[in-house]
């Protein structure tokens, strides 16, 4: 599961031939032990000096991204939240959906998503590595887990980038089998505009580009349905990137976090959100790429069964439907 052979050029492109470095996972829940369990913690956001209202800006302008993508799920669907963190989302889904199974790897992120989802008994969570997470046994016969029934949701807020391509591969193939009919996986992922880059010190991340997650995504049977920008991310992301270089140029004693952080959160926050298109947009004509990191929603069907639905719907793609269906068989 580890290596350290470089494979990205410094641009972040994957250099063909050579075999794409690999995420040390013991490295990665070493530092998932180590995250602060705020609201902040679990989105990247700690160290900058931001308030705590920086994550709930996140979260509530994310919800309109999930609310959106979820219009159509009947109030009893299961949901599968995987890496689920301290459980916001969980919390979120159990306040909607009938059933919530909420995964968690990190013992410090989990001990808070017990606590916060105690109040709601049709939440399960488990301490557990999704790799190692066997749906049927782990979750049991009371789960619902039979031929007929399943999950109609499957959330994953930032664990992709935490997995090796293969385990990603791996862990959406495991998924399809226990979905419902008419289910959505719904993925947020931190991305980079081309390629893909491994990075390999104490924190370990894949950023992926959206054209690489389309390629993994589609190999492992699942048809991408719509990608959406996380705006919300961005214009927090905006104010992350100029505070690390405020912390690059400025010796840490004199560096304000509090108060710096603060001000580059407003500032960003005034702007939402057309600062998080026209900021980037006029910085890539003078040549700057800023920010470096996005994010993005990924919104999923698997391929079957999005190609039955595409039969399915009167005026389109009828053909392109069947052709699918004849190829999957
Ligand atoms: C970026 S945080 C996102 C948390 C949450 N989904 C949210 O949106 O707020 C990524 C989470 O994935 C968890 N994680 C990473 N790899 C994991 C694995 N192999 N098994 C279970 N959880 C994992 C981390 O511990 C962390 O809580």
């Amino acid at each position: 599961m580890t290596g350290s052979q470089g494979a990205t050029d410094h641009s972040g492109v994957v250099v063909a031939g050579e075999t794409p470095r690999q995420l040390n996972y013991t490295k990665v829940r070493a530092y998932w032990k180590s995250a602060r369990p705020s609201m902040l913690g679990p989105y990247m956001m700690d160290g900058f000096g931001f308030p705590v209202g920086a994550g709930r800006f996140r979260f509530r302008g994310e919800v309109k991204a999930v609310a959106e993508a979820i219009k159509d799920l009947k109030p009893e669907t299961s949901v599968l939240d995987l890496g689920c963190g301290i459980g916001v989302w969980a919390e979120y889904f159990a306040q909607r959906f009938s059933r919530v199974v909420a995964v968690e790897a990190s013992s410090t992120l989990y001990t808070v998503l017990k606590e916060r989802c105690s109040p709601y008994p049709n939440v399960t969570t488990h301490h557990r590595d999704v790799l190692s997470f066997e749906m049927k046994n782990d979750c049991g016969a009371a789960e619902g887990f039979g031929s007929t029934s399943g999950f109609g949701l499957v959330f994953l807020g930032g664990l992709l980038m935490y997995l090796n391509d293969h385990d990603v591969s791996i862990l959406l193939r495991k998924l399809v089998s226990h979905l419902k009919p008419g289910a959505i996986v719904l993925c947020r992922e931190s991305t980079i505009r081309q390629g893909v880059d491994t990075l390999q010190g104490d924190y370990q991340v894949v950023y992926r580009s959206v054209e690489t997650y389309r390629n993994i995504l589609v190999d492992a049977g699942f048809d991408v349905m719509k990608v959406q920008g996380n705006n919300a991310y961005i214009s927090v992301q905006m104010a992350c990137e100029l505070v690390k270089k405020w912390k690059a140029l400025v010796p840490a004693r004199f560096r304000c976090l509090p108060i710096v952080g603060r001000l580059a959160y407003l500032g960003f926050r005034l702007g939402y959100p057309w600062n998080t298109r026209l900021i980037p947009w006029l910085l890539t004509r003078m040549g700057c790429e800023f920010p470096w990191l996005t994010n993005h929603f990924f919104v999923l069907r698997p391929s079957i069964q999005a190609a039955a639905d595409r039969m399915d719907a009167p005026s389109h793609g009828t053909q392109v439907g069947q052709e699918r269906m004849q190829k999957s068989r």
